[in-house]
């Protein structure tokens, strides 16, 4: 049985077809490639997008979704989340989507299940599903491949799953990472890494903004986000007019994150993002549940 909980369950043939095939559902395109299936999403931690996202995939193939209500769910009665596994996968659905602020819940289920777990966010583990998006809402800008590519993540890169998956998954697409972050936000890295936002401005061709994780962080090390905005935020004052794009896995802190003009911007590319979303998941869902 074959699980999606880090980008590396995917060779880089299965991610272009992957991808490839997103781009048909990026117009529309209806499909019923999973009438008759039944997927379970199960989301402890909050999200807007990701369930949603994944919710809608399924439903636009004509597979039915069963969303468990975590708050309601016995977990809150003391259940382990194995049992909690366990039981819905007596009831056979052909895929559990979850997300859990513990890294390696995705993993850990699935030793109880006969489907594929698709993880949708672990702790500051990874969350595939997004990266795979970012990447696929760069190619389609950039036309051709991403080899050479220079991109700076900024932010809480220490606490963020999306930049653990992006890392892996950008590289392997020949990119040139920059991290960019006070030192309180930096992982151990052999990439290169600056906290000087606007010395590399000029060397790239990708902003990728994260949101600081404070849910993640024991105690505030730091001064506060007003002052972390101060060197971080992306603003008009430090894009100019160059020639590059902004993405953010959302949500956006405004201000803090992004400035509002920037949003506005059309190199802004955060709602391309969601849109995009849909599509790969589509795909990766097709992928996962059709090849059991
Ligand atoms: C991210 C997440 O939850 O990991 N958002 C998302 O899935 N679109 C990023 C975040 O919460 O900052």
């Amino acid at each position: 049985m074959k699980h999606l909980i880090q980008t590396t369950d995917l060779n880089t043939q299965e991610i272009n077809q992957i991808l490839n095939h997103a781009k048909k559902y990026l117009h529309n395109e209806v499909s019923h490639t999973l009438k008759g299936k039944m997927a379970v999403t199960i989301f402890f931690e909050n999200s807007t997008r990701t369930l949603s996202s994944f919710e809608i995939a399924l439903k636009r193939l004509g597979a039915s979704v069963v969303r468990l209500d975590v708050s309601k769910s016995s977990t809150s009665k003391g259940e382990s989340i194995s049992d909690t596994a366990a039981n819905l996968n007596a009831m056979k659905p052909h895929a559990i989507i979850i997300r859990h602020k513990n890294a390696g819940a995705g993993d850990h289920l699935a030793k109880y299940v006969s489907c594929p777990i698709i993880n949708g966010g672990d702790g500051a583990h990874a969350h595939p599903t997004q990266a795979l998006l970012d990447l696929f809402t760069m190619q389609n800008y950039f036309k051709d491949s991403l080899e050479g590519k220079r991109i700076a993540i900024v932010g809480d890169i220490k606490n963020s799953r999306v930049a653990n998956s992006n890392i892996e998954l950008l590289r392997r697409y020949g990119m040139q990472i920059t991290l960019v972050a006070p030192p309180h936000f930096l992982p151990q890295t052999d990439l290169d890494s600056t906290s000087n936002l606007s010395s590399i401005i000029d060397s790239i061709d990708v902003l990728m903004s994260l949101r600081t994780q404070t849910e993640r962080h024991d105690t505030q090390t730091y001064g506060s986000l007003k002052d972390y905005a101060y060197n971080f935020c992306i603003t008009k004052e430090l894009i100019k007019n160059k020639n590059i794009i902004i993405l953010h896995p959302g949500p956006v802190n405004r201000n803090i994150d992004i400035e509002d003009e920037v949003l506005k911007d059309p190199r802004c590319k955060v709602l391309e993002q969601v849109t995009n979303g849909v599509a790969v998941r589509m795909a990766v869902m097709e992928h996962f549940i059709l090849n059991q």
